[in-house]
């Protein structure tokens, strides 16, 4: 089944909206196969964003997503990581459709509350960056047959 990694930025904690986003990805139906609360050291963000590095917004969105706790998370299901992009919206959050998180939630692309995988290569070697197999747990639940 499909995995991708998703992130709740730091204001998207101090805007306590943890448990809006994580009930938007229970409700579609998708399953939470590992998550982490953490305080992100530069050297993993830096890891994270490294296709990013040499460009105007790089070292200002290291400061910003190593600045207070982010949830890391790993969310499974058919479709997840094209589907998590939709959920998420735009890169700008005001060119994010209404509906959509960064639509309903944000206004700057500094401040843009949440990160997705935007392909299959990326999803796997987020996942491997954040969390080891061992903190991925691939539970049975008994929704399953009702949501497919
Ligand atoms: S690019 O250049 O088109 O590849 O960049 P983009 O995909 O738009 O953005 C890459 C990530 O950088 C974040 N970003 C910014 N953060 C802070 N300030 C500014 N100005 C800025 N511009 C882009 C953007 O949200 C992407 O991070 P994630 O975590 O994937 O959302």
């Amino acid at each position: 089944m499909e995995r991708t990694f998703i992130a709740i930025k730091p204001d998207g904690v101090q805007r306590k909206l943890i448990g809006e986003i994580i009930a938007r990805f229970e409700k579609k139906g998708y399953k939470l196969v590992a998550m982490k609360y953490i305080v992100p050291k530069r050297e993993l963000a830096a890891k994270h964003y490294e296709e990013h590095k040499g460009k105007g917004f790089y070292e200002g969105l290291l400061d910003f997503i190593t600045s207070g706790p982010i949830v890391a998370m790993v969310w499974q299901g058919k479709g997840v990581i094209a589907t998590a992009r939709k959920m998420i919206g735009q890169t700008k959050p005001l060119e994010s459709e209404c509906g959509s998180i960064r639509g309903d939630f944000g206004i700057e692309v500094g401040r843009n509350i949440i990160h997705g995988s935007d392909s299959l290569d990326s999803a796997e070697r987020e996942i491997g960056i954040w969390f080891s197999e061992e903190e991925i747990f691939d539970y049975e639940s008994s929704l399953d047959n009702w949501v497919y």
